[in-house]
């Protein structure tokens, strides 16, 4: 299973996004993630749509886009005409995470559905069957920086063990304190997309940073 680095521009030097971007496609990762925050679904404000338009002028790389914003269908297709990938959204934040997913493919994106960590793994699989990838958050969504939950990598198991089942060929992300030590236990779990933020931008060597990921 070929491992997929989405580094998080939220751990970048905004002062500087041009060469953060620059300097994530020189170190081979593969996907740029990109955390939108509403001060609503979490305590936090990152950043919205005026900074992906500037990132998708920079880079070809796929944007992965992870609405952390209540009741995200409103924002799925203008982030998708600016060029986003991937839309993720959180299912807690959706009253019906079915329409959001076609609301999503009607725009020509990839949809993603990502459950906090007190969120059942079992709660996603009624849709399964309909979207392109499972995000798992390994840290409660809000904050880059911290420490990675153990807890979380049955849950990747789990989905991954019913995917199996089900003859899915499933992308599951996880995000939330991704470094190259929970990076092998995730992918041992049946994780094949990695998130990660502070440790590839705190990186000296971002280039080993994403082979350490892999
Ligand atoms: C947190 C965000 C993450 C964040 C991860 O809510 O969704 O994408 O950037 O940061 P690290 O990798 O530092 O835990
Ligand atoms: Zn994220």
């Amino acid at each position: 299973m070929k491992t997929i680095v989405s580094a998080s521009l939220l751990s970048a030097d905004f002062a500087e996004l041009g060469r953060e971007v620059r300097r994530a496609e020189n170190a081979a990762a593969d996907w740029i993630h990109f955390d939108v925050m509403d001060g609503m679904f979490v305590p936090s404000i990152s950043f919205g749509e005026p900074v992906l338009k500037s990132v998708s002028q920079l880079t070809s790389l796929p944007l992965d886009v992870h609405l952390m914003i209540c009741d995200p269908i409103r924002y799925v297709s203008r982030y998708a005409k600016l060029g986003a990938s991937y839309i993720t959204f959180h299912l807690e934040a959706a009253d019906s995470p079915a329409q959001v997913i076609s609301a999503i493919h009607d725009c020509g994106a990839k949809a993603g559905i990502s459950i906090k960590p007190s969120t059942d793994a079992r709660e996603v699989f009624e849709y399964l069957d309909i979207v392109d990838m499972i995000l798992v958050m390994t840290v409660e969504p809000g904050f880059g920086g911290q420490s990675f939950m153990d807890g979380m990598l049955r849950k990747i198991r789990i989905i991954r063990e019913e995917c199996d089942r089900r003859g899915l060929d499933m992308l599951i992300e996880t995000d939330g304190g991704i470094n190259e030590k929970t990076a092998s236990l995730v992918r041992e779990n049946g994780c094949n997309v990695l998130v990660s933020g502070s440790y590839l931008f705190g990186a000296e060597d971002m280039k080993s940073a994403v082979d350490s990921l892999r």
